[in-house]
């Protein structure tokens, strides 16, 4: 059988998101007399993340937005760390703070997102921000699954009332993915690894999302017919191949709607990054939120 699906172009989508940002940017720039700001901190040199944090940069340079880089060594200590973050906070340049993930060990991850004021949590990982999204009033709001959202109503994909399954249930994409879904009307599942049988909740989904880090953890067999799938996983394969969660080429044969990997969700949490910036910048300017 050939490909029926629907390929899901989340690079066109990223450029449409990335040229409202722009413009906003521009506007924001015209009336307070500055670019708004990011703050982008990597800790150590961890070459997925190094790899991340340039694209990040990249994207606010071509939008308008001020890039500040914080690049600290693996070792820093605790309190430099935190201070950085509270001398970010008072920045009033800084409009968004980005910790890039993971930390190395030895610190606590929990304490330095915390520290961030939830204002300026252009990742939307503060508990705050969570809490919000949990009790259907979001604000800013995590990139990838707030980009999944955005992907699939620039398709016209009406959400409410969907089976929806989402794999993986990490605090940065499953759990707001699940609360994303279930603001938007769908009846969400969650699988982790103590989920029984993986096929089955796939199998009567009408859309997946995939983030579990793992190439093919979702058989292409399982995807129900003309469901719409979502692949947020980004894996090197041993031949130096991009390769998504799910099972590509099968999946693609059932499905209704299928994001590519790469081209899919990479570039749409890029460019949601950017519009939570510039949604940070623009409440902070008008005095909102706290
Ligand atoms: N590491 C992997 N994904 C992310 C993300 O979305 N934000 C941050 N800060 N770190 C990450």
């Amino acid at each position: 059988m050939t490909q029926t699906a629907t390929l899901l172009d989340g690079k066109a989508v990223a450029a449409k998101v990335r040229g409202e940002v722009k413009e906003r940017a521009a506007a924001f720039a015209a009336r307070h007399g500055r670019a708004p700001g990011l703050a982008v901190v990597q800790v150590g040199t961890d070459p997925a993340s190094s790899v991340y944090v340039r694209s990040k940069r990249k994207a606010c340079e071509e939008t308008g937005i001020r890039s500040f880089a914080h690049d600290l060594p693996a070792g820093v200590g605790r309190g430099e760390l935190l201070a950085l973050v509270v001398r970010l906070n008072a920045d009033p340049a800084v409009d968004g703070i980005l910790m890039q993930l993971p930390l190395p060990a030895g610190l606590d991850a929990n304490e330095i997102m915390d520290t961030i004021d939830p204002r300026k949590d252009v990742d939307g990982f503060h508990p705050q921000n969570t809490g919000l999204l949990a009790q259907k009033r979001p604000r800013l709001r995590p990139c990838t699954p707030f980009g999944v959202i955005r992907l699939a109503q620039e398709y016209g994909m009406k959400l409410r009332g969907l089976r929806a399954t989402v794999v993986g249930a990490s605090n940065i994409v499953g759990r707001p993915m699940a609360l994303e879904l279930l603001l938007a009307g769908c009846t969400v599942t969650v699988c982790h690894t103590g989920t029984r049988d993986l096929a089955a909740e796939v199998e009567r989904a009408e859309l997946v999302v995939a983030a579990v880090g793992r190439p093919g953890m979702v058989r292409g067999g399982w995807i129900r017919e003309g469901a719409s799938v979502f692949d947020v996983g980004i894996n090197r394969t041993e031949s130096g191949k991009l390769v998504g969660d799910v099972e590509f080429e099968t999946a693609a044969q059932r499905a209704g709607a299928i994001t590519p990997v790469p081209g899919g969700l990479g570039p749409m949490t890029i460019a949601m990054l950017l519009s939570n910036t510039l949604d940070a910048a623009d409440a902070i300017a008008q005095g909102r939120g706290r």
